[in-house]
């Protein structure tokens, strides 16, 4: 095995000749990337499991640490590795349960079978809720039809919310004390989960009411017994997909919808709105219930945890006898849990109080309680990251830890620890002889699009290879 020695000041000169890595395998690497997420690894799969396969053997365990939208964790079962999936987010864990066939039974039913079923138990939760939008929907649907993008626009910024009540008539208001004491509770009761809050930004009005009479059915389909873990991961990745794929927002995050105050030239966001707001939230759903079910059901059986990874020990890591343990962790101070509540909550089922700031909700309709993650923070992210370094060296597993360097002159978001005080760390603990760093050929997308951010596509993206003794 080709093991470079590195000390921190052969890092720059290791960059700028890059090891050679193998290219992505020819080979369609069939994995699914449900959701629209910042920093997802689909672009680099190809080089990250060539370096990843050189390193195990066929029916290894292995950990993918911070595993997002499922797609490393995808391709490490490709490789017959059997695979835990570790995440804090619900919904990134409903898509690796999805997406790894996790608890997948034999049952014997079809998509169709499925979708069927889902159509119908969620035909008379969305009759309930339409017509308690009426309204509004009716007014989207005029402008739709119109292809009225500003007039879409002005039925989303009127239309009554739990946190703008202005306009509700008695049964949108009975709907809305019905969630916030669902919120209260932590409920999953209430009819409505993201329409109080969200129809009209970030979704549309009838989508969001969709989305809603889907998630209830899903629900009431668990409470009767009728599907089994596996088949509503399925059907809470596919209403993931669809949320993600008919969200407003630039990248299709939910830090905040587009911005569409009287003052702004509207022209763009129309156009936008049209598009986004003409996605059909049933049929895109139903597709991706299809492609799920065409998943290969993995040779080794996968797990999902959901904890943060920072909970983890080598105990639990030697239990499992693993032998790799790969980890793409944010480096940035941007929270995923304020970019991606909106999935979580669906994912969860249960409507969340919002956070009030100076006595109004935050423009991205944060809920309150969002994680917040060490790893994201200045002072928290080197010991977060001694400590794991610790807990893979002392179970006996290499690490393979992904990060993306910011490149000369960039103003991009700062990371929250450099390559060089990373490489210090896994020195320390695996000894610098063990460790190796490789640059990939392309870079990272940024989080933010705003104006002080660069659309940093080159970035070099850099893999730290820590080889157990
Ligand atoms: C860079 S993304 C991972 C992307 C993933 N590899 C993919 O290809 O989609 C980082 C992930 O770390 C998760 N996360 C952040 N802090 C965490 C922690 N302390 N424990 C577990 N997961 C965490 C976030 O929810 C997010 O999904």
């Amino acid at each position: 095995m080709n093991v470079a020695k590195c000390s921190p000041e052969a890092i720059t000169e290791l960059l700028r000749n890059p090891l050679p890595l193998r290219l992505a395998r020819g080979e369609d690497l069939n994995v699914l990337r449900p959701v629209q997420y910042l920093g997802n690894k689909q672009r680099s799969l190809g080089v990250i499991l060539s370096a990843i396969e050189d390193l195990v053997s066929q029916g290894d365990a292995v950990f993918d640490l911070f595993s997002g939208t499922s797609v490393v964790s995808q391709g490490l079962t490709a490789l017959g590795l059997k695979v835990s999936a570790v995440d804090v987010s619900t919904a990134c864990c409903a898509m690796a349960q999805a997406t790894l066939g996790v608890g997948r039974s034999n049952w014997m039913g079809s998509p169709s079978e499925m979708i069927s079923s889902w159509q119908q138990a969620s035909a008379s939760p969305y009759e309930e809720l339409t017509s308690k939008f009426a309204p509004w929907i009716g007014l989207e649907e005029l402008a739709l039809q119109a292809r009225d993008g500003k007039a879409l626009i002005s039925a989303g910024q009127r239309v009554p919310q739990v946190w703008r009540t202005e306009g509700a008539e008695s049964n949108l208001l009975r709907l809305f004390s019905t969630w916030n004491d669902a919120a209260l509770l932590g409920s999953q009761r209430s009819l409505a989960l993201l329409s109080p809050v969200v129809a009209g930004s970030y979704l549309g009005i009838e989508q969001a009411v969709t989305v809603d009479a889907r998630r209830k059915a899903i629900t009431e389909m668990v409470e009767r017994g009728e599907i089994d873990g596996w088949q509503s991961s399925v059907m809470i990745t596919a209403l993931l997909a669809a949320t993600s794929k008919a969200a407003y927002s630039p990248g299709k995050h939910f830090a905040q919808p587009h911005r569409t105050d009287a003052s702004k030239n509207l022209n763009f966001h129309s156009g936008r709105a049209l598009a986004d707001r003409s996605v059909d939230i049933a049929t895109t759903a139903e597709e991706f219930v299809r492609l799920l079910f065409r998943r290969p059901r993995p040779e080794q059986a996968s797990e999902v945890l959901q904890m943060p990874v920072n909970e983890i020990n080598a105990d639990e890591l030697k239990s499992r006898n693993v032998h790799l343990v790969y980890a793409d962790p944010p480096y940035t101070a941007q929270q995923y849990s304020r970019f991606y509540h909106v999935l979580d909550t669906l994912a969860l089922g249960v409507p969340h109080p919002l956070q009030i700031y100076r006595g109004a909700v935050t423009s991205g309709l944060y809920p309150n309680g969002r994680y917040f993650s060490p790893f994201c923070s200045k002072r928290q992210a080197t010991p977060a990251f001694e400590e794991l370094a610790t807990t893979c060296y002392d179970a006996g597993a290499t690490m393979v830890l992904s990060y993306s360097t910011s490149a000369n002159g960039s103003t991009g978001n700062q990371r929250m620890i450099s390559l060089d005080e990373l490489c210090k760390i896994f020195f320390e603990v695996y000894g610098s002889a063990a460790v190796e760093v490789r640059e990939l050929a392309h870079g990272y997308r940024q989080f933010n699009s705003g104006d002080s951010a660069r659309p940093s596509r080159d970035d070099p993206e850099v893999l730290l290879i820590a080889h157990a003794a």
